[in-house]
């Protein structure tokens, strides 16, 4: 059964639609945290639970740093600060893709808190998309399908052969939502963009969730995300790129991402945006880095 399945067998009962980024993040911020589980596909230990304040309750996600697994290329306990600083990036260029992220505590101590995004539309709601999202019912927007399977208007990203020696391919919808968390990667030069961490939410907004491992000062862009490599950007991509470079060289914007990440790292991250603004385009794999991060879903 695939990850996002079985997590939603432990989804909850309350559901809070009507409120705004600023109140969500506000209950995360502030709310009181109650455990529900763990999240089972995840590396890290990373719980599902539910945040309540002044009668308002959001299924969340905990991500603690003492549960981050170490890694090789990023210095240990710093993956939710990473996190948090990859939604304050998203907020500044004006990318709806990454859900309410802060920095809170928990019963295993400091870590991150991230708006859980419920999937598939809300049965007999009548619910219309908001800002960001897909048309239509589509809830996987990343996928692995046989080569005659592609669906009409998808994008290729490569050809594989399975188990069974069938010519598979990775693909993904040409969705202006999926387009700009492309672009956002790439400014925050996330190593990790797998399908799994696309998220289709009731309505169908598209969020994208686990940014810890971004921000790195050398290129580690991996990704599943690779249809529009090469292509030029698009207008309102190239505006939130010029909106995110003009907040990057304000103070306000330093001392905040300041208590995240290095100072390195943020200088990295504004060559990055700068560079995005330059070439105009969409960044394509570089040769001495694999592309795709493993597993791809
Ligand atoms: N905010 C979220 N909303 C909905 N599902 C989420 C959210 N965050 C994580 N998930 C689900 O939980 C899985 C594991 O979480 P992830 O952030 O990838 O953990 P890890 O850092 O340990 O890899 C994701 O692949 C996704 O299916
Ligand atoms: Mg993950």
């Amino acid at each position: 059964m695939p990850a996002r399945q079985r997590l939603q067998a432990a989804q909850p009962r309350l559901t809070v639609t009507d409120v705004s980024e600023a109140e969500v993040a506000a209950v995360l911020q502030h709310g009181e945290l109650t455990l529900e589980g763990r999240l089972v596909p995840a590396s890290n230990a990373s719980f599902y639970g539910e945040v309540t304040l002044d009668g308002v309750a959001l299924p969340c996600v905990y991500k603690p740093v003492r549960g981050e697994r170490p890694l090789w290329d990023f210095p240990h306990g710093t993956l939710a600060g990473r996190e948090v600083a990859a939604y304050a990036v998203a907020q500044l260029a004006g990318w709806l893709v990454v859900p309410p992220t802060v920095l809170g505590d928990g019963p295993f101590g400091p870590g991150m808190l991230q708006q859980w995004i419920e999937g598939g539309p809300e049965e007999g709601s009548g619910e219309r998309p908001d800002e960001g999202t897909i048309e239509g019912t589509a809830t996987v927007l990343v996928d692995l399908v046989g080569r005659r399977d592609i669906p009409a208007g998808w994008l290729h990203v490569l050809d594989a052969v399975d188990a069974y020696d069938d010519l598979v391919s990775l693909v993904h919808a040409d969705d202006p939502t999926l387009r700009s968390m492309a672009v956002f990667d790439a400014a925050v030069n996330n190593a990790d963009r797998k399908g799994g961490h696309v998220l289709v939410g009731r309505g169908g907004a598209v969020r994208g969730c686990d940014h810890g491992v971004t921000f790195h000062i050398e290129d580690k862009l991996r990704s599943v995300l690779w249809g529009w490599a090469g292509r030029p950007l698009v207008d309102a991509d190239r505006e939130a790129l010029t909106r995110l470079a003009c907040a990057l060289r304000q103070t306000a914007t330093e001392v905040r991402l300041g208590e995240l990440l290095r100072s390195d790292e943020v200088v990295q991250l504004r060559r990055r945006v700068d560079r995005l603004l330059r070439t105009g385009r969409h960044p394509r794999p570089s040769p001495g880095w694999p592309a795709i991060p493993w597993p791809a879903f």
